[in-house]
């Protein structure tokens, strides 16, 4: 969706912009590609790993790009290490970096037996296999409904129950063991909501969301705009009720995107993970 990203966050040649979830640089890439010699574009992510691919994509001699390692939902820190008041346009596009899924380190994925982690972000006070250790069996049940919408959540959440009481469950090979059936077998689309969702509570993603809307409106300048990317239900749902309320004639944006863009055709050919995307954007009131 890179067009759509373009088109829609940057109307300045010599702006200033953030892309707050740069991931492996590609977004940034093409926005450094588009803006002017006096441009400025401020990229941050949660996930040092990440960010150094980006450098290295990026390059360190380019003086118009900045790396922060951080959480999206403090940008006043980005804001006050740059000197600048605000930026002229904010992009984020939430979820999970196919990078980082396919790096086994970081225990995404339940195609490597690995160490479940999921705490890509250093600061992340627990993994996923601490989670599991400790969580209440009622509110297992509960993130599995609401961030994998599981129908089968409270077996889940029966069967890690009873399986730590054992011992713990420390490597993602362990949990497939623990929620497949009997027969031994496991649906390849459960398994991977069963993964997000216990993700979606690790990495804090909910909260940080939150903060991020909430803190928008001050870290954007009059005029700017704010591109926003999500993948998941839970986000769709959050997102369509924030859009409403900032967007109505007394709020404080107005809509660039009147219904949610998705990918094309052809992006869902490149990508299968694509499929999903919904790209919405608003515009600060006021004059830029
Ligand atoms: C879908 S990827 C972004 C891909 C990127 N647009 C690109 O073109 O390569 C999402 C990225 O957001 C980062 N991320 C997720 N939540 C974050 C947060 N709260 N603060 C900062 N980065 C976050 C992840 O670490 C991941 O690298």
């Amino acid at each position: 969706m890179v067009d759509e990203v373009l088109e829609h966050l940057l109307d300045r040649e010599d702006g200033i912009y953030a892309d707050v979830t740069t991931g492996t640089g590609g977004h940034a890439e093409a926005i450094l590609e588009r803006i002017g010699p006096n441009g400025r574009l401020i990229c941050l992510d949660q996930d040092p790993v990440a960010l150094e691919i980006a450098r290295g994509r990026l390059g360190n001699e380019d003086a118009r790009v900045r790396f922060h390692r951080g959480n999206y939902a403090k940008l006043d820190g980005v804001l006050a290490a740059e000197g600048i008041s605000g930026f002229d346009g904010i992009l984020a596009d939430i979820g999970l970096n196919s990078y980082t899924l396919a790096r086994p380190e970081a225990g995404m994925s339940y195609q490597q037996d690995v160490p479940l982690d999921m705490a890509v972000d250093p600061d992340l006070p627990f993994s996923a296999a601490e989670y599991l250790l400790r969580v209440d069996e009622a509110a297992l049940v509960d993130t599995f409904q609401e961030f994998g919408d599981l129908r089968r959540a409270r077996l889940y959440a029966r069967r890690i129950v009873e399986r730590r009481r054992a011992e713990p469950i420390r490597t993602t090979g362990d949990l497939v063991r623990t929620v497949r059936d009997r027969d031994r077998q496991v649906d390849a689309g459960e398994l991977s909501r069963i993964f997000q969702a216990i993700r979606v509570v690790v990495l804090d993603e909910m909260p940080r969301l939150e903060g991020l809307l909430d803190g928008i409106g001050d870290w954007l300048q009059p005029g700017g705009r704010f591109v926003i990317i999500s993948y998941a239900g839970h986000e769709e749902k959050r997102l369509k009720r924030w859009m409403k309320g900032v967007t109505s004639p007394e709020g404080p944006f107005e809509a660039l995107t009147r219904r949610p863009i998705g990918p094309t055709r052809e992006e869902v050919g490149k990508n299968r993970r694509a499929r999903s995307a919904r790209l919405r954007a608003v515009r600060k009131r006021g004059e830029g």
